[in-house]
């Protein structure tokens, strides 16, 4: 299988991974979301008010997707109920790999229970007996303890046939773990993968809430999604809707990372500002951040008064920090390495344009580069968004397109000063 060969190894073989390293220290926890949860009590609520009621209370709470696009979720699990099918499937997307995202890779060791009751919670809403964890390869090593969970939860009647002794209520789940390919946690190229095929994005709509895995209604959440509606069904959607702001309730679990004092995990309700992050972070001089990974927005000092909130800067929970010392070439030059090895190869926009996209970034940070090479650096990447098959290709030169913007000197920089004469550059940059 395609998928299956597809290696995480970068390379890139100066990238920084310190930054990357593993920073499991939670620093700040604002709502439950990381409370110990208790297995059955989120459960034993739903089933004793129907799924009816759960439905409404999901919706009521305001729930998005955490993935990062903050789709609907009440409406997503409503979608998915009302579709005709053989059989319904709900899958939790642990598939996180957008670079500088780890907060999901906790929840998963210390928030098992949740998870896996939001999932139950999800099943008995949406009529599925059957859900999958897909999990990323580079997180096998949690496989024993996910398994002992599953185990354990089946022997307290959690899990399998006649929940808490309810009839008609059967669901289990199977664990399937990615091989490393990113493109996997593109949700119709995951379901692919889950059906034992090269993981390559489908052409949606239809969405997977109506043709989903084996052509049948599928819900596809991400790990703290499914642990906010487990909260949710104990402690009641008025609660969860009182946090945050109007279009984004509750919270969001942010992985810090960079040039900062304490990386970590952080959750903060909807709605915070960059600058009280950076500040909560120990983060100084600080250049820029990049948020939602390379796929997301990089920005400058100017606009550290934005808020995380899916009405301003969304994010999965990636949050870079970059200081006055980081060359931004470099981390430009670096995501987009990772494009470029991560395309799927699917359509030649994106296999062709992110590897394009490298090899003009090398040239420019190596001191080969021209004004003409600035130019071409925006057709590419106008092209390979617009032109992109899949989320992958519509979001790879996002990078580049915001640091043209905000940080054009570190692209002109490096030009060769004796062919940067023949073309115009600041008509290049302001085009
Ligand atoms: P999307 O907006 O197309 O869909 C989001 C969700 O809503 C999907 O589950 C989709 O099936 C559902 N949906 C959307 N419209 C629908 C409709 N009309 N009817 C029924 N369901 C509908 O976003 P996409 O492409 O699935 O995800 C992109 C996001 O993923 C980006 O925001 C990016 O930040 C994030 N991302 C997260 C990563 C991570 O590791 N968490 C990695 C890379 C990207
Ligand atoms: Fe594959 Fe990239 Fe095309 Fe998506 S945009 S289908 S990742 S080649």
């Amino acid at each position: 299988q395609i998928a299956q060969r597809i290696t995480t190894e970068s390379p890139l073989t100066d990238w920084p991974t310190e930054w990357f390293a593993v920073h499991d220290r939670i620093y700040r926890r604002d709502l439950l979301l990381m409370e110990q949860h208790a297995p059955g009590s989120a459960l034993q609520t739903a089933l004793a008010q129907g799924a009816d009621q759960t439905l409404a209370v999901i919706q009521q709470s305001g729930l998005r997707g955490r993935g990062g696009a903050g789709f609907d979720t009440g409406k997503k699990w409503q979608l998915c109920r009302a579709a005709p099918g053989d059989a319904h499937y709900v899958v939790c997307n642990a598939d996180e790999g957008e670079p500088g995202t780890f907060k999901d890779r906790l929840l998963l060791r210390d928030h098992t229970d949740a998870m896996v009751e939001g999932m139950t919670t999800c099943a008995l809403v949406i009529g599925a007996k059957q859900g999958f964890v897909y999990l990323r390869g580079e997180y096998r090593y949690l496989l024993p303890h996910l398994h002992a969970v599953l185990d354990q939860r089946r022997n307290q009647g959690l899990l399998g046939q006649h929940i808490l002794g309810y009839e008609n209520f059967e669901f289990d789940i199977d664990i399937v773990v990615g091989a490393g390919a990113y493109i996997c946690g593109e949700e119709s190229a995951l379901i692919e993968s889950l059906e034992g095929k090269p993981g390559i994005p489908r052409i949606r709509p239809p969405f997977p809430v109506t043709h989903g895995y084996l052509g049948q209604p599928t819900i596809v959440n991400n790990v703290e999604t499914f642990i906010a509606a487990a909260h949710i069904i104990t402690h009641g959607s008025v609660w969860f809707y009182s946090i945050g702001t109007e279009q984004s309730r509750g919270t969001k679990i942010l992985s810090i990372s960079g040039d900062c004092e304490k990386p970590g995990i952080y959750e903060y309700p909807f709605g915070v500002c960059i600058r009280q992050v950076l500040d909560d972070c120990g983060a100084q001089n600080v250049q820029a951040v990049q948020i939602g990974g390379p796929a997301g927005k990089l920005l400058g000092a100017a606009e550290f008064n934005r808020a995380i909130s899916f009405e301003d800067i969304s994010t999965g929970g990636s949050f870079l920090v970059f200081d006055q010392q980081r060359n931004l070439l470099a981390i430009h030059r670096n995501f987009a390495h990772f494009f470029a090895h991560e395309s799927c190869g699917f359509c030649t926009p994106c296999r062709v344009g992110t590897r394009l996209l490298k090899n003009n970034l090398d040239k420019i940070a190596e001191g080969r580069g021209t004004a003409h090479d600035i130019e071409e650096l925006k057709q590419l990447s106008h092209l390979i968004q617009h032109q992109s098959h899949c989320g992958l290709g519509h979001t790879a030169a996002h990078h580049v397109l915001d640091g043209l913007q905000h940080f054009p000197h570190t692209f002109s920089a490096p030009l060769q000063p004796h062919f940067t004469a023949q073309f115009d550059l600041d008509q290049a940059l302001e085009s």
